[in-house]
């Protein structure tokens, strides 16, 4: 069995492209002694002790569907700290019961009424904002805007509330940044959920909240605490990924011109162009999980208490999975990329997310022609974990 504890240093420009650093270590067992997060701007008290990290595909997936012997429950001490009790750090039955109670919020039937209903005009009324100026931030303007108006309408928010729920929400998710404006977003965010809570509690409503209210399995109910706490873990969960995923994948057919004008030719290349997003430029590289007990994975010792990078970006780029990996292609065969995860704690709005992404990527294609990326500023894909790009500089025609 491999015990080496050599611990890999991190390149300088590995927050650009920490591809080349996941490619070196895959070439190993596909899991080592050390980690793939940036914590140069974390504490040396707030650094786990014992850091392993899983590359290849095969670990990754062991890693995420062995929830006995690989658990949430380092999320407890990371983001559980702003979010609250979540599903996200349970496991097992109390995992599953809960899952069950929340999964009544995001009914397939539900999906197929909002995207006409919500997500559609949500997009369109973004591009009437800007469509007449033949120039802007796509980032600024759009990616980074409509999920969060999208969340807000499926919780049934009213809408004066989005500049102060927009606020809060940022100030949740950049708890690595400041963790004090984190924890005061959290608690503003708790008395927030509550308000709308009671107030469907005594008339109900259609939307998430209510249906979370309302929420009943064999008599049991959920908690105001297990709401509300739901209801914030939604923020990272879904308003920073969806942001970022479809960021890259206009960054992505923007910096490939003929894949693009494919794409734009026809649009039944769009759901490959998505999954291929996803996989080429995973907006979330990175979860954790715990070692409840002593362990192995690919030949390396794993002991009990130790921290596990699991690092599906790095999966995601397996060669022993994808032909050709560091090559961004809508064309090639379809494998399943692990961006949501597996096992478990597979990401609950993955249908959401796709059908947002779509709409967005649609809508856009068909009101506004020529779109052509300004480089002047170097745009580029930036992150890690979370990755997406700085900026969206682009000019265009206004089609319609
Ligand atoms: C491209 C967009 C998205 C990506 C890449 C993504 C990725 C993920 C990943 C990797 C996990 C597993 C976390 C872990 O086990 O540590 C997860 C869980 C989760 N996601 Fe997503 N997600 C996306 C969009 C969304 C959206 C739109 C929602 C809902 C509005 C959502 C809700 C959730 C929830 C509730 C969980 C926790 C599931 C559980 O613990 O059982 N996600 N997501």
């Amino acid at each position: 069995m491999n015990t080496d504890t050599a611990v890999p240093q991190l390149p300088t420009d590995y927050l650009r492209d920490p591809y080349p650093f996941f490619a070196e270590m895959r070439c190993g067992p596909g899991i080592f002694r050390g980690t793939v997060m940036d914590y140069s701007k974390t504490p040396e008290s707030l650094r786990p002790r014992q850091e392993y990290a899983a590359v290849s595909f095969d670990a990754v997936n062991r890693v995420l569907r062995d929830g006995r012997v690989f658990n949430s429950s380092i999320y407890d001490s990371t983001i559980g700290l702003f979010i609250g009790p979540s599903l996200l750090a349970m496991e097992g039955k109390a995992h599953w019961d809960h899952r069950n109670l929340v999964s009544a919020a995001f009914k397939s039937k539900s999906l197929a009424r909002w995207e006409p209903e919500v997500v559609r005009p949500i997009v369109n009324g973004l591009i009437d904002e800007f469509i007449r100026d033949g120039d802007t931030d796509l980032v600024r303007a759009f990616t980074f805007e409509f999920p969060t108006r999208v969340i807000t309408r499926l919780l049934g928010l009213p809408e004066e509330d989005l500049p102060t729920f927009r606020r809060r929400a940022v100030q949740l998710i950049s708890y690595a940044v400041d963790y004090r404006k984190a924890f005061e977003a959290s608690a503003a965010l708790k008395d927030y959920f509550l308000e709308q809570i009671d107030k469907r509690r005594s008339t109900p409503t259609d939307d998430i909240i209510g249906d979370l209210v309302s929420a009943d399995i064999n008599g049991e109910k959920l908690t105001d605490e297990a709401i509300y706490s739901f209801l914030r873990l939604l923020l990272p969960a879904g308003l920073e990924t969806t942001y970022r995923s479809s960021g890259n994948l206009l960054y992505l057919l923007l910096t490939h011109p003929e894949q693009f004008a494919a794409v734009q030719a026809n649009r039944e290349l769009l759901a490959p162009a998505i999954e291929e997003g996803l996989r080429y430029e995973t907006p979330l590289t990175t979860v954790q999980r715990f070692a409840t007990e002593d362990s192995e994975l690919g030949g390396v010792a794993i002991p009990a208490g130790s921290v596990i990078d699991v690092c599906m970006g790095s999966a995601n780029r397996d060669a022993n999975r994808w032909p050709d990996p560091e090559k961004f292609d809508i064309f090639r065969h379809h494998t399943p990329h692990i961006t949501f995860a597996a096992g478990e704690h597979t990401c609950m709005g993955l249908h959401l997310a796709r059908m947002e992404t779509r709409v967005a990527l649609e809508s856009l294609l068909d009101r506004l022609g020529d779109i052509t990326l300004i480089t002047d500023d170097d745009p580029h894909i930036h992150g890690q974990p979370f990755r997406s790009p700085t900026s969206l500089p682009v000019t265009f025609t206004a089609v319609r």
